[in-house]
């Protein structure tokens, strides 16, 4: 394996609150919506973990039609394309798009990529070091880089570079900074052009605040980003996309808060991808990972969500149609019982699976082939339903939206995202007038059906 481990691509720690000042090492304690409130984690056997409605009643297994998700956005036009002439932008609709990661180049070679169902793809990750790009694998990397641009446009896909991720953003502070902000811009303009990108895509994790342990941070860290977008985008060819992969609250400023005016960055990205994942990760009091909202108001991380995300950026000048949802074909996988949960599966041994993920994280994939999932007979508007099996069930958060499996026997819960909840997610991202859906990454979904149901919902 890599030493750029998906466990660690994209970590949206803790941001405010009494989530942050009781950060474990990885993930705050604190569980997400519909917990039972803050629990002492037990040695043998860790609290109860899963909401239920009332005692009598059994697992809600999908979303009723009356969650509080249904009447809460209020319809909206999708608007005029920011640039009505941008060439590869089909006209007023939104874009589909998705990270493909070096590191599970193997299991999805280039060739293999659908990209009929891609307007762009971002390639993950070139990595600052000394003020020039280096690679998880400074051979393979590369080499699968040039065979994904081939490949995506033969079909009239577009592929950006995606710079820095969570373990690849150490050096973005110094590299911005005045003295050597002209260096990094030109050995990036010098990628663009060796490898035939489309475009450039930063993902540094995070201007202006702590991110991985070792990552340089300092006060000017967004207003020399600023700088040196703006030098990037003089340098770099006018059709060239600029983007930024951010989290659901804006850049932090020079007094460690997020910034309330983002218009200036506005003008010098074509968009930017809220990731709204890694809310919550693996541990024995398991919160949703990509929540759609605080549906149910109590959650300690309010602002980590989709709508929370889209309401800060719009709030801070960032207009909708520049705003693109990040939204994750992976789940988190806990050791964890939830004794107050009753399930109708009574699973024997030899008829469950005890999965494993890679980390902490596991793919949707995963999920179906390690036999956790399965597709069951009925779909709805986004695309077909997958069940719990092998002592999995699954179960509905209505607080945010989302899916959980748990296994009884395995003592396993897993937070993920599914058709339904993606679906949910990308049409909110449609009503909104978002620029568009961004999946990370392109090896977790199964059979393309967490693309479709984004593709579904967004109405192409
Ligand atoms: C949050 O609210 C939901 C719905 O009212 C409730 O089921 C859940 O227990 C609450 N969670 C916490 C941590 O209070
Ligand atoms: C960093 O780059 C400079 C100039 O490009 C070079 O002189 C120096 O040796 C490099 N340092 C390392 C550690 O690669
Ligand atoms: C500029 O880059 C060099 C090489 O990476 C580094 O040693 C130096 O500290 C950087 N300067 C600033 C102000 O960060
Ligand atoms: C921030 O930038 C100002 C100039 O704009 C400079 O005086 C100051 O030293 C910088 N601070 C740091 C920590 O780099
Ligand atoms: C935000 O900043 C821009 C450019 O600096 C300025 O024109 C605009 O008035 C500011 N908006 C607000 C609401 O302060
Ligand atoms: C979980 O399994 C244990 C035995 O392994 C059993 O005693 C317990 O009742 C089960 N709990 C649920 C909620 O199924
Ligand atoms: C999912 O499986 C449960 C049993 O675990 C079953 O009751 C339910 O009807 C199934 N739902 C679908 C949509 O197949």
């Amino acid at each position: 394996m890599l030493s750029h481990t998906p466990t660690l691509c994209f970590c949206l720690i803790a941001l405010s609150g009494v989530a942050q000042s009781q950060a474990a090492p990885n993930f705050p304690v604190l569980i997400g919506p519909g917990s039972a409130g803050p629990q002492t984690v037990q040695v043998v056997f860790p609290p109860p973990i899963i909401p239920v409605s009332g005692p009598t009643e059994s697992p809600l297994l999908y979303p009723s039609s009356n969650t509080p998700f249904s009447n809460e956005i209020p319809f909206q036009l999708f608007p005029p394309p920011p640039n009505s002439e941008e060439p590869f932008r089909k006209k007023n609709r939104p874009l589909v798009m998705g990270y493909y990661s070096d590191w599970e180049a193997s299991s999805l070679p280039p060739e293999k990529v659908d990209f009929t169902r891609f307007d762009w793809i971002d390639y993950a990750f070139a990595i600052p070091k000394n003020l020039s790009l280096t690679w998880d694998d400074p051979e393979m990397s590369p080499q699968f880089l040039q065979r994904l641009v081939d490949a995506a446009h033969r079909k009239g896909a577009r592929v950006k570079l995606s710079i820095g991720g969570w373990s690849g953003s150490q050096q973005f502070s110094s590299a911005v900074s005045p003295e050597n902000r002209t260096t990094f811009v030109a050995n990036i303009v010098g990628a663009y052009n060796k490898y035939k990108v489309d475009g450039i895509d930063i993902d540094w994790e995070y201007p202006g605040h702590q991110g991985e342990g070792d990552n340089a941070v300092s006060p000017n860290d967004s207003a020399n980003f600023l700088l040196f977008l703006q030098l990037l985008r003089s340098e770099l060819t006018p059709q060239a996309k600029i983007t930024a992969a951010v989290l659901p609250t804006p850049f932090f400023g020079p007094d460690g808060n997020p910034m309330n005016n983002m218009s200036d960055f506005a003008t010098v990205l074509d968009w930017v991808t809220l990731m709204n994942y890694d809310v919550w990760g693996s541990s024995p009091n398991p919160g949703p990972n990509a929540p759609l909202s605080d549906a149910c108001g109590n959650s300690s991380q309010p602002e980590a969500s989709a709508k929370a995300g889209v309401r800060a950026w719009t709030a801070a000048g960032f207009p909708a149609s520049k705003l693109v949802l990040g939204v994750p074909s992976y789940g988190y996988l806990s050791h964890s019982t939830a004794t107050r949960l009753r399930t109708r599966q009574t699973a024997s041994r030899t008829q469950s699976v005890k999965l494993k993920g890679d980390g902490d994280q596991i793919q949707f994939c995963d999920l179906v082939q390690q036999g956790a999932l399965v597709r069951s007979d009925e779909s709805n508007d986004f695309g077909p339903l997958y069940n719990g099996t092998g002592g999995f069930t699954r179960y509905w958060d209505p607080c945010s939206n989302t899916p959980f499996l748990r296994s009884n026997w395995s003592r396993q819960v897993v937070t993920y995202d599914d058709v339904e909840s993606l679906g949910l997610k990308a049409d909110f991202a449609r009503k909104k007038g978002l620029c568009g859906v961004n999946m990370f990454d392109l090896r977790g979904d199964f059979d393309w059906v967490l693309t479709d149901a984004v593709r579904n919902a967004l109405g192409l």
